[in-house]
């Protein structure tokens, strides 16, 4: 079973979510692995407090005989399985993106679910990786999009990500994270995607000054401050996937 979390900007929380969807699963004793495919700005592992890993996602593209094992580290306080990339430019420069698949395919049978955090905006550098996914979260910042241009931006956002993942038959959730001022508004915001775009939204994530202290800590919020805004959001959204995914 494999998720792909997609995000139409930078910055709007998909590393986040993908570290704390597969906290909050690990932590309910499923077996979770978690792969960087950001390739070129990878940085899922910091959030796992693995900066500098000998092996990485970067090293098994680059050497299809290594034990993809290596490059598989445990997170001690949340048990997810972390295969993160690597930071070193010399790591990232000639690689062939297209061989994540061949990466994912080799390990995803030993896990109960796999997550992959994507780039920003339509992967179009790994897109093979979708054709064994089977559910696509579309992360989405809703404070850069007050409520006057929600149409314009949000909407035309979701849609073409919506449309990637029903190419490739995906079932397709949205997060919507880092609400701050439209608070206010959000159920209005969630009937719209809802109703006007036809996928659901699984949860929402208020901004909370907490997730970079818990990235700069190297635990996912849902364990590092479990009860903090976020953490609740991000506990009830992952009790939303799990329902999801392996509710009948
Ligand atoms: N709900 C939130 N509240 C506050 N800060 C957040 C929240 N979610 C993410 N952040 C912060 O925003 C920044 C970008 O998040 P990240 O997950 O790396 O985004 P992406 O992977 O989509 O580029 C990080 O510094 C992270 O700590
Ligand atoms: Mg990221």
């Amino acid at each position: 079973m494999a998720v792909i979390v997609v995000t139409g900007r930078g910055g709007a929380g998909k590393t986040t979510t993908t570290a704390n969807l597969s906290s909050h699963l690990a932590m309910k004793e499923y077996r979770v692995l978690a792969i960087d495919g950001d390739l070129y700005l990878p940085n899922l592992g910091f959030h796992f407090g693995l900066d500098a890993v000998k092996y990485s996602v970067h090293t098994l593209m680059k050497n299809p005989d290594i034990d993809p094992e290596w490059a598989i580290y445990k997170h001690r306080e949340t048990g997810v399985y972390v295969m993160p990339g690597s930071t070193q430019l010399q790591d990232v420069l000639g690689i062939s993106p297209r061989k994540l698949v061949d990466v994912i395919d080799k390990v995803r049978y030993k896990f109960g679910v796999v997550f992959i955090d994507s780039p920003t905006g339509v992967p179009f550098d790994t897109l093979p990786t979708f054709q064994l996914a089977n559910y696509q979260i579309i992360v989405v910042e809703i404070e850069r999009s007050p409520i006057y241009s929600f149409e314009v931006m949000v909407k035309n956002e979701i849609e073409k990500l919506k449309a990637l993942g029903e190419r490739y038959n995906l079932n397709i959730g949205v997060v919507l994270n880092k609400v701050r001022e439209s608070e206010d508004v959000v159920d209005e915001i969630i009937n719209a995607i809802e109703t006007d775009l036809d996928v659901p939204v699984l949860g929402w994530v208020p901004f909370d000054s907490n997730v970079p202290a818990s990235v700069n800590a190297g635990v996912p919020i849902v364990k590092y401050m479990p009860n903090s805004d976020a953490a609740i959001a991000f506990k009830e959204i992952g009790d939303v996937l799990e329902e999801w995914i392996f509710g009948e």
